[in-house]
């Protein structure tokens, strides 16, 4: 079977984003494929965290994980800070990678703009660690959101690079990017993507969002003020109509060309009540799991520790092969 590996960062509460972008496609891939999933918390703090929040939203994450379908007696669900293997595996490949590389990364661009008082050096190192984590487990697919393309096309090229220099060390991964919802955007902005990290909560709906909320924060969502409200799609004349397409048609599993002539002769207003109902009904089976998962602390401990110590396994296997090749004495 091939391999998978995807993570998503413990730094808020899981977006719809996060879900139709990539967690959906995890749940899917477990019968098919060899599979790991993490939540990176390594990655979380890059940008500075509360201790307690993101405490709890690694918990909260691992409960939501489950929620949403993915199941330990099929995939390895481990915290990424488990596993040391990252961390070290991350120092090596920062030696591979060229800083010319990592000025070109547009989400170091975003962050170091919105974070302007903590532009450190891990936010720039972030693509390293981010390919180590996959690197280390040899993948061969990550199901990702669009955003992280860029970041997976600089794994492959360090990758490629290292394996020029030593041999066959390293399996090239490739990206699986969904073809409907690979880039949901803001609610109130949709020339940017959502995001569970957004200043403004109206942005985003979170996966434990009530449905009352759901519902309000897309009555509110931007539309545009064509002088004729027609609804059809075409992101970039209609950036705001075409996202609530895109969330619609990825809840209902019905194509986007399908729910375009539904529209015909109908108002923003029914999009919005539509789409809120689709998405309502998407988290409801979600929302109902999670409680149950997030309140047995010593099931979610349990899964954790099987996690750490299946995927260090695989992972300790990849570094001790890097740490030979690069001419390291090992520890006698
Ligand atoms: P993160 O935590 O930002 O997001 C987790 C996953 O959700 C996808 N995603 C989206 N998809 C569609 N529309 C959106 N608005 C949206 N927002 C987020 C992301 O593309 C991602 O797949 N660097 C990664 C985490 C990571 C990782 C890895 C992923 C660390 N190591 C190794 C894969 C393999 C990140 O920040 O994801």
């Amino acid at each position: 079977k091939p391999i998978v590996l995807s993570g998503c960062q413990p730094s808020g509460q899981l977006s719809i984003g996060n879900y139709i972008g990539a967690l959906r496609q995890w749940v899917k891939m477990q019968d098919t494929h060899d599979c790991r999933f993490m939540l990176v918390d390594l990655h979380a703090i890059t940008v500075r965290q509360d201790p307690a929040q993101l405490r709890s939203a690694t918990l909260d994450g691992l409960a939501l994980y489950m929620a949403c379908g993915l199941d330990p007696q099929k995939s390895v669900i481990f915290v990424q800070s488990h596993v040391p293997e990252h961390a070290q595996l991350a120092w090596v490949l920062n030696c591979y990678t060229q800083m010319g590389e990592l000025n070109r990364m547009t989400q170091f661009k975003d962050k170091s703009d919105r974070h302007a008082n903590n532009i450190n050096a891990g936010l720039y190192t972030y693509p390293a660690l981010m390919a180590a984590d996959i690197l280390l487990y040899q993948a061969n697919e990550v199901p990702v959101g669009n955003d992280q393309k860029q970041h997976l096309e600089l794994a492959r090229d360090v990758a490629t690079r290292f394996n020029n220099l030593y041999g066959d060390v390293f399996t090239i991964p490739d990206p699986f990017i969904p073809e409907v919802g690979a880039r949901v955007m803001s609610l109130q902005d949709p020339n940017k993507k959502m995001s569970k990290s957004d200043d403004n909560e109206n942005n985003f709906i979170g996966l434990l969002e009530d449905p009352k909320k759901i519902e309000k924060k897309l009555k509110r969502a931007v539309t545009d003020s064509d002088e004729q409200a027609r609804i059809y799609f075409n992101p970039e004349e209609k950036p705001g109509v075409s996202n609530l397409l895109s969330i619609m048609s990825a809840a209902t599993g019905q194509p986007i060309a399908e729910l375009v002539p539904s529209f015909e002769g109908k108002m923003y207003g029914h999009l919005k009540k539509e789409t809120a109902e689709a998405v309502v009904a998407m988290l409801e089976p979600i929302q109902q799991r999670y409680h149950e998962y997030r309140n047995n602390l010593d099931y979610l401990n349990q899964v954790m520790a099987a996690g750490a110590t299946a995927a260090s396994e695989h992972a300790a296997a990849t570094l001790r092969k890097v740490y030979d090749v690069i001419g390291f004495v090992p520890r006698p």
